[in-house]
């Protein structure tokens, strides 16, 4: 069947409100971030030498584990070694909820890794949470999700990229190539995702940051508060395709 072509509004009182439609696209954008001025990643640090880093990780080869993969469907291509991990005070509080942190076993044998994350934390006025060493396999990505929980509540996430030869994030709307030796803050309360654009294995530190003054702390709690009133399909949504 042929398709009318469209010509308007068929008279002035539907002209009315066609024209008056809201552009919820540009709406949604002013929105994406708190009055539109909130950056979904920004750069903290570069220049970082990774060699001991890649040295120790090369080192603990062993400690790679897919149980990380396994539990969360979204991080399903890739692997992980966990530095610091959430202590659970009981049975009943889910593991996004819980705010102590403890070693893991593996905890001693990054002394370098740590190094590097604490001494990054001194000069954000924060102490470290949870650490996770991530590798995501070449041409696969970390597919879009949100990190829920009240973990997340007065914390920032950071990336520390270890080694990698193509590591595009994409969080809220903005997409950036994230380098050899930078730190990013990087915002997870909002639709995130990665894509590893090489043929190597794409390395990150994934780090949180607890702010030691009960002011950044408030900041990061308004923030999450912000972020989860939001509807996810409130978001810019890009999907990164090769
Ligand atoms: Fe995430």
């Amino acid at each position: 069947m042929r398709q009318e072509p469209f010509l308007g509004p068929p008279n002035k009182r539907a002209a009315t409100w066609y024209y008056r439609r809201v552009n919820w696209t540009k709406l949604n954008s002013l929105f994406d971030s708190p009055f539109g001025i909130y950056r979904h990643h920004k750069k903290y640090a570069e220049g970082i030498d990774t060699a001991p880093l890649v040295e120790e990780i090369k080192k603990n080869e062993a400690f790679w584990s897919a149980t990380r993969a396994q539990k969360v469907a979204v991080q399903r291509e890739t692997l992980n070694i966990p530095l610091l991990v959430a202590r659970p005070t009981s049975p009943s509080i889910h593991v996004d909820n819980v705010q102590e942190v403890a070693p893991s076993p593996y905890f001693k044998d990054f002394p370098a890794t740590l190094r590097v994350l604490e001494r990054f934390a001194v000069g954000r006025n924060a102490r470290i949470s949870r650490v996770n060493i991530v590798s995501l396999t070449p041409r696969k990505p970390v597919y879009s999700h949100i990190d829920h929980g009240l973990y997340y509540a007065p914390r920032a996430r950071y990336h520390l990229v270890v080694s990698s030869k193509g590591s595009i994030m994409t969080n809220g709307g903005q997409q950036t190539f994230f380098k050899e030796g930078e730190i990013w803050r990087y915002n997870n309360k909002v639709p995130h995702e990665s894509y590893n654009d090489s043929d190597e294995r794409r390395i990150h530190v994934i780090f949180d940051l607890l702010p030691n003054s009960h002011l950044g702390r408030l900041k990061n709690r308004l923030l999450w508060i912000y972020f989860n009133m939001r509807p996810y399909r409130f978001f810019k949504h890009r999907t990164v395709t090769h």
